[in-house]
């Protein structure tokens, strides 16, 4: 078994530095940029991997409807990559949709396969239309998403 990192809820005083791990990886286009307002009041979604005192990863599990929930602002800092802390923040993220009775968990992003290692499948974006109607047609972006969309599903 390989490193086991210790994974917390966010608190208040985390949300400048998810905005900024957020932010470094959206000015390279590899995710979306997070305005620091919704972080707080998206807080109770994400969890954190701290190093003494410095956040060094992120990931939120956000609520969509009664069956379907959102992995959103992941992000593991360049020096802890490759080391299993983002593979165990997906986990912790499907552990909680699972208690909760969640039967659909999806995810859009650049990396869909690291999402397909972790037993997500590619799906149409389109497919996903609380999303696209909820959020997607405010993104600068739309329609032209450059992003993947990967589900996983559970049994109800
Ligand atoms: C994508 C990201 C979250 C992966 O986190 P990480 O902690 O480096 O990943 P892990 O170490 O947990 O990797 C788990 C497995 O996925 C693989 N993997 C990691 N990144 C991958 C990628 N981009 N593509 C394919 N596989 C990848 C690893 O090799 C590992 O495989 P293994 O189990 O066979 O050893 C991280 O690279 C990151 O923060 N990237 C920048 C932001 C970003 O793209 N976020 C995703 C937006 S949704």
């Amino acid at each position: 078994m390989g490193e086991q990192f210790h994974l917390e809820r966010a608190t208040m005083a985390d949300a400048p530095a998810i905005q900024d791990l957020v932010s470094g990886f959206a000015s390279l286009g590899e995710m979306l940029p997070r305005p620091l307002a919704e972080i707080y009041e998206q807080l109770r979604d994400f969890l954190v991997v701290r190093d003494n005192n410095r956040l060094v990863a992120c990931a939120a599990l956000h609520i969509m409807w009664e069956d379907l929930a959102e992995i959103r602002s992941l992000a593991v800092l360049d020096e802890w990559q490759a080391r299993g802390v983002g593979a165990q923040l997906v986990e912790a993220c499907l552990d909680e949709a699972r208690a909760l009775g969640i039967i659909t968990v999806f995810a859009l992003t650049r990396q869909p396969s690291f999402f397909e290692r972790l037993g997500f499948h590619q799906a149409e974006v389109m497919a996903l239309p609380r999303k696209v109607w909820g959020e997607c047609f405010r993104c600068p972006k739309f329609p032209n998403c450059d992003e993947v969309a990967v589900i996983i599903e559970f049994k109800a």
